[in-house]
C-alpha cells in the first residue's frame, strides 16, 4: 500500500500559494490537501475553485479537494472542472453518498467520504465499494492547529478491517482502499494513524509552521515509512 503525505495548505502563507505549494512538490508531497469550507458546515470560510484552479496551474501534484460544506452535490461541477483529482464530501452533510460518488467517477474524479469525530465508523462500512477514499476526521473540522483526537484511530482500524474483508473482487475502483487522517497530524500521530492501517497523511501546522517546512515533510514521510508493515 502506497503511503502518501499531503500537506495541507490552509497553513500555508496564502500571499505566496504557488511557491509554497512548488516547494512542497520538490521535496515529494504526493498530493495537495485543499480545505474548502462555507461557514456553514463548519464554523469557518476558506476557499473555492478559484483557488483550485490557481492551484492546478502551480503545480502538477493531484489536488485532494476537502469539501466541508453543506450540499455538497451543488458544487462538485465548479470543483471537477478547477481540476480537482478527487473530492472528498462530508458523509454528515450528504443524504446520497453512493449516488455522489458515482457521480464523480462518471467524471473521471475520485470520490471520497469524510467522517467527523463523532461519526462512527459503521455510518461508512457499507459504503467503502463505492469509494477511492475514506477521510477520518481526527480533530473537528474548521480550524488548522488543533489537538489529535485519538479516539478516532479505531474507526481507522475498523474500516480498514472491512475493506481487507472485502477484497479487490468487491471493489471496482483501482487498488487498496486510500484511508487518510486529517487534524493534528505530525511525526508521532502520524505514525500512530500508519499503525492503525492509515495511508494518507494530511498536515497543516506540522509542515507549514516548522522552522523548515520541506525538512518537516521528510521527517513526516520518514515516520510512516519506518512504521510500514511488509505487504
Ligand atoms: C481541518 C482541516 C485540516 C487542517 C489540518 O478542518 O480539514 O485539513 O488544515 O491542519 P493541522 O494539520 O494543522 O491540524
Ligand atoms: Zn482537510
Amino acid at each position: 500500500m502506497r503511503l502518501k503525505v499531503a500537506p495541507s495548505i490552509l497553513s500555508a502563507a496564502f500571499e505566496r500559494l504557488g511557491e509554497e505549494v512548488r516547494a512542497m512538490e520538490e521535496a515529494g508531497a504526493d498530493q495537495i490537501h485543499v480545505d474548502v469550507m462555507d461557514g456553514h458546515f463548519v464554523p469557518n470560510i476558506s476557499m473555492g475553485p478559484v483557488v483550485v484552479e490557481a492551484l492546478r496551474r502551480a503545480t502538477r501534484l493531484p489536488l485532494d479537494v476537502h469539501l466541508m460544506i453543506t450540499d455538497p452535490e451543488r458544487y462538485l461541477e465548479p470543483f471537477v472542472a478547477a481540476g480537482a483529482h478527487h473530492i472528498t464530501f462530508h458523509i454528515e452533510a450528504c443524504g446520497d453518498p453512493a449516488g455522489l460518488a458515482r457521480r464523480l467517477r462518471e467524471r473521471g474524479i475520485g470520490a471520497g467520504l469524510a467522517l467527523n469525530p463523532a461519526t462512527p465508523a459503521g455510518a461508512a462500512l457499507d459504503l467503502l465499494p463505492h469509494f477511492d477514499l475514506l477521510l477520518v476526521m481526527t480533530v473537528n473540522p474548521g480550524f488548522g492547529g488543533q489537538p489529535f483526537l485519538g479516539d478516532n484511530l479505531g474507526k481507522v482500524r475498523a474500516i480498514r478491517e472491512r475493506e481487507r474483508g472485502l477484497g479487490p473482487s468487491r471493489r471496482p475502483a483501482a487498488g487498496p482502499l486510500d484511508i487518510e487522517v486529517d487534524g493534528g497530524i505530525d511525526a508521532r500521530t502520524a505514525r500512530l494513524c500508519r499503525e492503525a492501517g492509515a495511508n494518507v497523511f494530511v498536515a497543516g501546522n506540522a509542515i507549514f509552521r516548522a522552522p523548515d517546512p520541506r525538512a518537516a515533510l521528510r521527517e513526516l514521510r520518514r515516520s510512516v515509512a519506518d512504521g510500514a508493515e511488509t505487504e
